[in-house]
């Protein structure tokens, strides 16, 4: 098999006919042939494939069995969720990799002397209900089972009636110090999302740090009205003021070196075409080098939308969803992976990268380290996000690297 050959299994899952590309979401029509694709790559190796309590998937070759807290088995993987109309690589190539690095290192008489995982992490986008790394900030218990079960998806349905619905128990979720006592390290391979590996014209590096980054909910509310009889003076209109709002958003975050914003998503109520909205949903995500840098740029950017919403004569609500720190990646374990890939690749760099991972949050309790594997167009996040064959493969031999050096005989 190849990396290729493991992804083209999952082609037809979640395409979305609207953007291209792939819309798999937590709990929808995509997820159980997804976990299924899972369970078969896994059983098909041999591993023992189990799901936690957070709906995170494990295949494991040689499963922890001594006393718990040994801190003795390495995990690798991503997720298989994506954003809507995602690319075909963002979370899948970890996962597809990782199953592809256990191949070649049982082809190659390998026996491991650690438990070894290849993970798949739940909600890794937070695209439905809003926190991304949902899986793994339940794992490690960052975040409030009961204030997490009640986050709603853009249908007001609860996390919690999705997850009694797909059939798990809401009576378990939460943190697993027992599963996180097994672990020493986890390593996740991920497409470059940027053209650093291309530009430099190499297919595979490691991960230096993740910059931190923000989501909030801004609710801008105005007077619905009619389009025609309204006239331009007497307008509160929250579509206006939200324009405003995202130039502002933008020119601050054009003002600090190294800051991004966004906003990529809208509901607009009540959305008719000859209809002043009487409201606005907007999510704003802002980014930049530092936790206190994005603090700064969040209460700049906010006293500039606030003035440009009364502007308007709209009201402002703001709600945030999530906040992910700032990660620098245990040096240890990276030049370790980075010395494991280093005969067949040679210096590999380490490079940063503005987006979020789950090897972030779990790195708040185990050593994680990143693989990247070369993305010719830089574009992730949409259809266009590509990896060659030729550099899946590439990742999936550094993968396979580090995983004998992390897991081989001391
Ligand atoms: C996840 O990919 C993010 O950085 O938003
Ligand atoms: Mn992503
Ligand atoms: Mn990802």
């Amino acid at each position: 098999m190849t990396v290729a050959g493991r992804l083209a299994q999952i082609a037809e899952i979640g395409r979305d006919c609207v953007r291209g590309g792939y819309s798999r979401h937590l709990f929808d029509s995509t997820d159980a042939p997804l976990r299924a694709w899972f369970r078969r790559s896994g059983e098909e190796l041999g591993l023992i494939v189990e799901e936690d309590a957070d709906a995170n998937l494990w295949a494991w070759w040689h499963p922890p069995a001594g006393p718990a807290g040994t801190r003795s088995a390495i995990a690798c993987g991503s997720h298989l969720d994506s954003v809507p109309g995602g690319g075909a690589y963002d979370g899948p190539l970890g996962v597809a990799s990782g199953f592809e690095a256990v191949a070649q290192l049982q082809a190659a008489g390998f026996a491991p002397h650690r438990p070894l995982a290849v993970c798949a992490f739940a909600e890794e986008e937070g695209s439905r209900f809003g926190l991304p790394c949902l899986g793994t900030r339940l794992l490690i218990g960052s975040v409030d089972p009961a204030s997490v079960l009640q986050r709603r998806d853009a249908a007001g349905t609860t996390l919690a009636d999705a997850w009694r619905d797909s059939g798990r128990d809401v009576a378990r979720i939460g943190p697993d110090p027992e599963r996180l006592g097994d672990l020493e390290a986890f390593v996740e391979l991920h497409v470059e999302q940027g053209r650093d590996l291309a530009d430099r014209g190499v297919p595979v590096s490691v991960a230096s740090a993740i910059i931190p980054h923000g989501r909030w909910r801004l609710t801008i509310s105005g007077e619905g009205n009619h389009a025609g009889t309204t006239t331009m003076d007497r307008r509160a209109d929250p579509i206006v003021a939200l324009a405003r709002a995202t130039l502002a958003a933008r020119d601050v975050a054009r003002d600090a070196a190294g800051a991004r914003a966004t906003i990529g998503r809208l509901r607009v109520v009540p959305n008719g075409t000859n209809v002043i909205a009487s409201r606005v949903d907007a999510w704003l995500d802002l980014r930049a080098q530092t936790d206190e840098d994005v603090h700064r740029q969040y209460g700049r950017t906010i006293e500039r939308i606030r003035a440009e919403v009364q502007a308007e004569r709209c009201a402002l609500d703001v709600h945030q969803e999530s906040f992910s720190t700032r990660v620098d990646f245990d040096a240890s374990l990276t030049a370790r992976v980075a010395a494991a890939v280093e005969p067949e690749f040679g210096k590999v760099p380490a490079i940063p990268t503005g987006a979020g991972h789950d090897a972030g949050i779990l790195a708040e309790v185990i050593p994680t380290a990143m693989i990247f594997v070369r993305n010719p167009t830089g574009v992730s996040h949409a259809p266009a996000e590509e990896a060659s064959e030729e550099d899946c493969e590439a990742g999936a031999r550094a993968l396979a690297a580090a995983l004998r050096s992390l897991a081989g005989a001391p």
